[in-house]
């Protein structure tokens, strides 16, 4: 059995020598090669670069992330077409990730000034007392490669407008999306020195992430490197570190006449960017009551989904998976549940030789004695039937990870107790679970996260709390206790 993002899935084939080489998973052509960066060279110049960066106006600061929005803009179709090259994504999908990275910029604006701006309040004989932010100093940032240029920029936009400078390491699986994001902030006027790329895999990110210059880690990936992280850290409670993990996320269908509707929601969550998202649904669980009609018209709906690469016409409803290992992985895990007790509904088949597009694939785990509590990130959606609301509830917390959730259909007392029940960090009603706003705080709890969500709330961990109490003249008697002369 391969259980894909738990066991040694990131072998990094990519990593030859001192290079990097990327892939094009939809036709497995070299798309870049690059040189492993010098991980000690660069925190040093990016401790050396932080006072002046600090020490700007924020105005400025605000500025300068305008600008660089302003140069995405103008770059929108080169980025969106490496996007789609490195990471398989059909085309509309990468152009709404490039929307994304552009929209995040004034969000992030308005986040800082709602979560970690300056407040001053009355205090005592006519003084103030302020609450300002002060920044980390070097925040490293590690990012995924399933939105290779959105969710680092999640991280990266934040902690420049709050005054830290940024060591950005993509993933080895998409490093040019993350070089081509880099130089459109140094196209902006952004000193190269504020923000730079290190081109490496796992072994530099672990030294990215010990190194004594280093003041945070900012973490995009699966639990089990989020994990490591974490103890790699354990000795260092004053690095700020904040992990946004995977998850294996249930959505609950309920009843409802809206047959067509559920099972529109149930594919979007389950196979949008081929289940390569890490708020995509890999459990649906249904009353035993609406399974048939449910399951059925899911089947149909996944059967007419087209599997093509980014650039095909007409435009496909979703690529392949990253790579082969992966492709790989996914498949030995179907196989691994049928033959535990599993009941296929949509068989896993891979569609091309020797290139990483699976079909949707569904399965009934039902029977299963032991379902493996494991997020498995691909197109691959595992199907549970229950007969009471309780029991629901009950399968759908049955994870130690907690991202998100959904309810399909049910009362509005229903979705109540589902709210109040569930265990995630995004729970929705009559809508995927996938989707998530960067106007909305986005983390998830258990292995999802470390409570420190990101999107409209990664302005808190950009920043840390400084309380003052402030007088203009020292002024002070000592009122009682003193013995008279
Ligand atoms: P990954 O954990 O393999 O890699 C993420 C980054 O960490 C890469 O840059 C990688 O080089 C680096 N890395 C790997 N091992 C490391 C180590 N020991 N120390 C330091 N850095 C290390 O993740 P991935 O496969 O690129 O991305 C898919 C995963 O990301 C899925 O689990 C998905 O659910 C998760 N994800 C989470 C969110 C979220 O916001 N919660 C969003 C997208 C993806
Ligand atoms: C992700 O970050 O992987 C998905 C975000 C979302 O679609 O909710």
């Amino acid at each position: 059995m391969l259980w894909q993002t738990e066991q040694g899935k990131r072998v990094v084939e990519q990593v030859s020598g001192h290079e990097i080489i990327s892939h094009e998973p939809a036709t497995g052509d070299e798309v870049w090669r690059g040189k492993v960066g010098d991980v000690d060279e660069i925190v040093a110049r990016a401790r050396r670069a932080w006072p002046a960066w600090a020490a700007l106006p924020l105005t400025n600061r605000i500025e300068m992330v305008r600008r660089f929005a302003n140069e995405v803009r103008k770059e929108s179709d080169k980025l969106a077409t490496m996007i789609a090259r490195e990471t398989g994504k059909p085309m509309w999908e990468a152009r709404a990730e490039v929307e994304t990275v552009v929209n995040k910029v004034e969000i992030s604006v308005r986040a800082y000034a709602d979560r970690t701006g300056q407040k001053k309040l009355d205090g005592a004989l006519q003084g103030t007392a302020a609450v300002r932010h002060k920044p980390h100093g070097v925040l490293a940032v590690l990012g995924p490669y399933n939105f290779p240029a959105h969710l680092p920029n999640g991280h990266i936009v934040p902690a420049l407008i709050a005054g830290n400078v940024v060591v950005f390491k993509p993933s080895e699986k998409a490093p040019a999306t993350g070089e081509l994001l880099v130089q459109c902030f140094h196209r902006a006027g952004l000193s190269a020195a504020v923000l730079q790329v290190l081109i490496g895999g796992p072994a530099e990110g672990q030294a990215l992430v010990g190194h004594d210059g280093v003041d945070g880690v900012l973490f995009t990936g699966s639990a089990h490197t989020g994990i490591a992280i974490n103890r790699k850290l354990a000795a260092n409670p004053g690095k700020m570190v904040a992990l946004e993990m995977g998850g294996n996320n249930p959505i609950v269908v309920w009843d409802t006449p809206k047959i067509d509707d559920a099972a529109a929601i149930v594919v979007q969550s389950a196979f949008t960017s081929a289940g390569q998202r890490c708020t995509a649904a890999r459990r649906l669980i249904v009353k035993s009551s609406m399974y048939d009609a449910l399951i059925g018209e899911v089947k149909r709906l996944a059967d007419r989904l087209i599997v093509g690469a980014p650039f095909d016409e007409p435009s496909p409803f979703m690529g392949p998976v990253i790579d082969n290992r992966t492709a790989d992985g996914l498949t030995e895990s179907f196989v691994y549940l049928l033959s535990n007790g599993g009941k296929v509904i949509k068989n896993m088949v891979r569609l091309r030789e020797n290139l990483p597009f699976l079909s949707p694939a569904i399965i009934d785990v039902t029977d299963m004695a032991e379902r493996p509590d494991v997020e498995l990130f691909g197109p691959l959606l595992q199907v549970v039937r229950v007969d009471d609301f309780d029991e629901a509830i009950a399968e759908a917390n049955a994870t130690r990870f907690g991202l998100s959730a959904s309810l399909v259909g049910g009362t509005p007392q229903d979705y109540n107790r589902f709210w109040a029940n569930i265990r995630a960090g995004v729970v929705n009603w009559n809508r995927p679970t996938n989707g998530a706003s960067s106007a909305a705080p986005f983390g998830g709890i258990g292995l999802s996260g470390n409570h420190r969500p990101s999107a409209y709330y990664a302005a808190d961990y950009c920043a840390y709390p400084v309380a003052s109490t402030e007088l203009d003249q020292p002024r002070a008697t000592i009122g009682v206790g003193l013995r008279s002369d």
